[in-house]
């Protein structure tokens, strides 16, 4: 068996507990590729919660004094956005693969600053867009060849609020754009829009309504209307966490029929209709734990082969942009 990939963690927060180190510790074919040695966070406790989930693992207080010590192959970026920036640079420059929270970073120029890092140190970089590994989307990719050449889209997130950061360092870091870059748009809209991209293309304008409608406290919008317009299809995208229900809804016309997502459900009307039914829903939590492992072992093979593609960073430069358009 080859030797293990030594990783360390970079932030101890919610996903980190909540979604990576499960992951890193508890899939096996993780567990026999990976060994997570070392872990900074600026909080104590968080720390403290890392060391239950990775027995063994060594922590530090700071990324600096990590990388001054330990031996590894890659580090997992789990910090708020305003820090990947750094973060990348410092582990981009000891030559270190970078698998990184999203989105890239606050702004469109630390983005930039982070891609170029990484191209200069030829360092392989997987950013966490795990929604392309989600069971529900990989089945909406596999049924819509059936409604042919897509028209038409709509994707409509709603939540009651933006999720609380951790209590342990700034729990309100997600509505202070110095931290966060944005409101929903930058925190679910992310994901949205790689996954459109992945079966719609690049749009050639992007239009939006960005507002504060309901959450007053928050520095940032708490609800957007994006449309992408592409050549020959049109994609609207709503979000908001000013909404009084959580659900999603998904709809995508082609010229053969078309395909509606719901929080339970999705229905293809095309030569024939059929429903399929989604044990566990859409949307019922935000971790989405066991959507990283393949996104994961994605990473890890890449390590492996040394395959220093740069479509996935690409296709975190392109969330950037239209999150900066928008
Ligand atoms: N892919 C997804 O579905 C998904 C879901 C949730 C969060 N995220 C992303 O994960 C990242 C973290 O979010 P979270 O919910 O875990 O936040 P959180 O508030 O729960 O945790 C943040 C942690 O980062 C630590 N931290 C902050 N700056 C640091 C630094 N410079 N060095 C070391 N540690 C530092 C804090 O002490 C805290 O423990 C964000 O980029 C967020 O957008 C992605």
């Amino acid at each position: 068996m080859a030797v293990k990939l030594r990783g360390a963690l970079l932030g101890a927060g919610n996903i980190a507990l909540r979604g990576h180190a499960p992951q890193w510790m508890g899939d096996a074919r993780l567990r026999d590729e990976v060994e997570m040695v070392a872990v900074a966070d600026l909080s104590p406790p968080n720390l403290e919660a890392i060391r239950a989930l990775c027995p063994g693992i060594r922590t530090y207080a700071c990324a600096e004094d990590l990388m001054a010590q330990e031996r590894l192959d890659f580090c997992d970026i789990c910090t708020p956005p305003s820090s990947h920036l750094e973060l990348v640079e410092l582990a981009a420059g000891k030559g270190l693969h970078l698998f990184c929270e999203k989105p890239l970073s606050h702004t469109l120029s630390a983005a930039l600053r982070i891609g170029q890092a990484v191209r200069r140190a030829g360092v392989i970089f997987q950013p966490c867009h795990q929604y392309h590994y989600s069971p529900q989307w990989l089945m909406v990719k596999g049924l819509l060849p059936r409604i042919g050449r897509i028209y038409l889209a709509e994707y409509r997130v709603q939540r009651l609020a933006a999720n609380e950061g951790n209590p342990h360092w700034d729990p309100r870091w997600r509505t202070d754009p110095d931290l966060s870059g944005g409101g929903i748009l930058v925190d679910h809209g992310a994901h949205i829009f790689y996954q459109l991209r992945s079966v719609l293309g690049e749009p050639r304008t992007v239009q939006a309504t960005v507002r504060t409608l309901f959450h007053r406290g928050y520095e940032v919008e708490d609800t957007a209307f994006v449309t992408l317009d592409a050549i020959g299809v049109v994609a609207q995208v709503s979000l908001t966490w000013a909404a009084r229900q959580r659900e999603i809804y998904f709809r995508f016309v082609g010229e053969q029929g078309e395909l509606v997502g719901t929080e339970t459900g999705i229905r293809v009307q095309a030569a024939a209709t059929e429903e399929f039914t989604l044990p566990g829903g859409m949307s019922a939590n935000s971790s989405h734990s066991e959507w990283y492992a393949p996104l994961m072992l994605e990473f890890t093979e890449r390590v492996r082969r040394g395959d220093r593609s740069q479509g996935p960073l690409d296709e975190a430069l392109y969330v950037t942009r239209v999150i900066s358009l928008a």
